[in-house]
């Protein structure tokens, strides 16, 4: 019998052909809705490898169920929606998707930075309503980028890549991250900063950590209240690295001038969210990986991995 792999999102048929002429696929049938629970965990019963998305929760009850289980492949680099213990005590492969989404997450970061900045948004929105009367000395006026402080918090690749972008813009780069990132100081002149002091003293504020135990809710009320009233947080990392509600009332308050969210604490966030009813916050349905080309690199990354797997080699990009 031929190894199973389940897919719990519809993909292109061009990344999951080179499954099916070896293995027998199963997908389900939606590209917008999460597989349901009841037919994950019985999917996953028969199951020798899981595609999964960052929707899924693959957790302790799902490697109890699986019996064949030999991968789990994640299509994002993120994985705190996998259990990785429960993966390594049951022997199951877990792999990524790194390295290929590098440039265009920082792309989308910058983007999503220069947006919030000069409510590119908000600007279009109110043309597009007929409300672009004349030119008009202070409308939509904001926040200078060009030479401003950026200090991003979780200096791995893509915040590496910002940082070079933030270069372009002649910004100063303060960072924050769990060890130094002594070849990027000297290279390009980075320069390291506790948190705190990064708050303090950054115009522009980017998260970009991975979501764990020790980053979930690292921006609460104390955080925000160290920042300038003038500076903007940028989040693209995972939405619980910040606290909605603590954020809510400094945007709110105008204790901090401007927010730029492509991740929330629950996605899809709810559009009667409280941050939604802003008009300082800039809102997106977490798209940093989302070009044409890196989509479909990561899932190469992640039809490659089971097959390695399931013929008996190493994968690239395993996590446990
Ligand atoms: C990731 O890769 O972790 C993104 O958040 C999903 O594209």
């Amino acid at each position: 019998m031929k190894p199973v792999v389940f897919i719990t999102r519809k993909l292109p048929e061009e990344v999951v052909l080179p499954l099916q002429e070896k293995f027998t696929v199963r997908m389900w049938k939606s590209e917008s809705e999460s597989v349901p629970r009841d037919i994950l965990l019985k999917e996953v019963a028969e199951a020798d490898a899981l595609w999964s998305v960052i929707a899924d929760r693959i957790d302790k009850e799902v490697f109890e169920a699986a019996k064949n289980l030999k991968v789990v492949s994640n299509l994002a680099v993120g994985f705190n929606n996998i259990d990785t213990e429960a993966a390594q005590s049951k022997g199951v492969i877990v792999t990524n998707t790194p390295g290929v989404l590098t440039n265009t997450t920082a792309d989308l970061t910058f983007a999503l930075l220069l947006a919030t900045a000069r409510k590119l948004i908000e600007a279009e929105s109110e043309l597009r309503k007929g409300n672009w009367k004349s030119w008009t000395p202070m409308d939509y006026t904001g926040m200078d980028v060009g030479g401003a402080t950026i200090g991003i918090i979780g200096m791995g690749r893509i915040g590496e890549a910002v940082a070079r972008r933030a270069m372009g813009f002649d910004m100063k780069v303060l960072y924050h991250n769990r060890s130094r990132k002594i070849e990027a100081e000297k290279a390009y002149g980075f320069e390291y900063a506790e948190l705190d002091d990064l708050l303090i003293q950054s115009d522009f504020v980017v998260i970009l950590a991975p979501f764990t135990p020790e980053t979930k809710g690292l921006i609460g009320q104390c955080e925000l209240a160290l920042m300038k009233k003038t500076s903007v947080l940028i989040n693209v990392a995972r939405g619980g690295i910040v606290d909605e509600e603590a954020l809510y009332d400094a945007l709110k308050n105008n204790q901090i001038w401007a927010a730029g969210l492509d991740v929330f604490e629950v996605e899809p966030v709810d559009p009667n969210h409280p941050l939604l009813t802003l008009p300082n916050v800039t809102v997106l349905p977490h798209i940093g990986s989302a070009s044409i080309r890196t989509r479909i690199g990561m899932m190469n990354l992640n039809a490659n991995a089971i097959i390695d797997v399931l013929e008996g080699r190493e994968p690239e990009n395993r996590l446990v």
